[in-house]
């Protein structure tokens, strides 16, 4: 009389179900054993579809991870990319655009970047930026260093920023913290907004390299104390 269970292996049409049983028996299993079977197993005909699944399945898994690299709108859903005019990332929240230095948008030819900020800010429809410049600050910030921290109640500001890996952070009352970052690449050329009344910092977190920053004010500052309040965060 014939096994059911046998009977069930049998009629299965995959030769792969068949040894199954017996790999379980064997347990303790050397790698060796289990080496030469896979090894017996690839050179047969019907292992052709398992490694196309295999392959396939690495395929999609990389390409995957990839686009979850490329694209940091997965990691903050504020952001978004536009491809076009050689593509930039904006994050609304913390009204920064920043592109890769090497992006056609800002690199026109070979030799190298150059952005007039204002208009950038205008065109990527980040609002509260200076539109003129009637005084400007041009610096270096050091790995580790901060500038900024403050909140200027007299002038809109449009920063660049550039050269190491930082971050900016603004004050923004419409998100849990009271804040929103964003870091820039030591690659990437950002261009930040902080409109009048509102706290801006940036901060070095690079462990080398130093951060270029420009910022374009749409007033003359007299930095009598009353215009501006200082160290807004404590955690910087
Ligand atoms: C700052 O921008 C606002 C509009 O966003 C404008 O009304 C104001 O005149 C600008 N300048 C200063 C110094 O506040
Ligand atoms: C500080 O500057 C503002 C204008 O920016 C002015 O109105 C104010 O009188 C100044 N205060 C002092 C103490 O100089």
């Amino acid at each position: 009389m014939a096994n059911p269970r046998r009977t069930s292996y049998s009629s299965n049409p995959l030769p792969i179900s068949d040894p199954t049983p017996q790999f379980q028996s064997q347990t303790p299993q050397t790698a060796a054993t289990l080496l030469t079977s896979l090894k017996v197993f690839l050179k047969k005909p019907h292992a052709f579809p398992f490694l196309l699944s295999i392959f396939l399945l690495l395929t999609w898994v990389s390409l995957r991870f990839q686009h979850r690299y490329a694209n940091p709108s997965f990691h903050q859903s504020s952001y978004t990319v536009n491809e076009k005019g050689g593509g930039y990332v904006k994050d609304s929240n913390a009204n920064v655009v920043k592109f890769p230095s090497f992006s056609s948008l800002v690199m026109k030819d070979k030799r190298g970047w150059l952005i007039n900020p204002v208009s950038i800010a205008l065109d990527a429809d980040v609002p509260g930026g200076a539109v003129s410049c009637a005084s400007i600050h041009v610096g270096e910030i050091r790995p580790g260093r901060v500038r900024g921290n403050h909140r200027h109640h007299t002038c809109n500001e449009t920063f660049v920023i550039w050269g190491a890996k930082t971050v900016f952070r603004l004050e923004n009352n419409a998100v849990k913290k009271g804040y929103s970052e964003v870091t820039i690449g030591a690659d990437e050329v950002a261009v930040a907004v902080s409109p009048s009344g509102t706290a801006h910092a940036l901060v070095n977190i690079d462990a080398i390299r130093t951060t270029f920053f420009l910022g374009c004010q749409d007033s003359v500052m007299n930095n009598n104390g009353s215009t501006t309040d200082y160290n807004i965060w404590n955690d910087l």
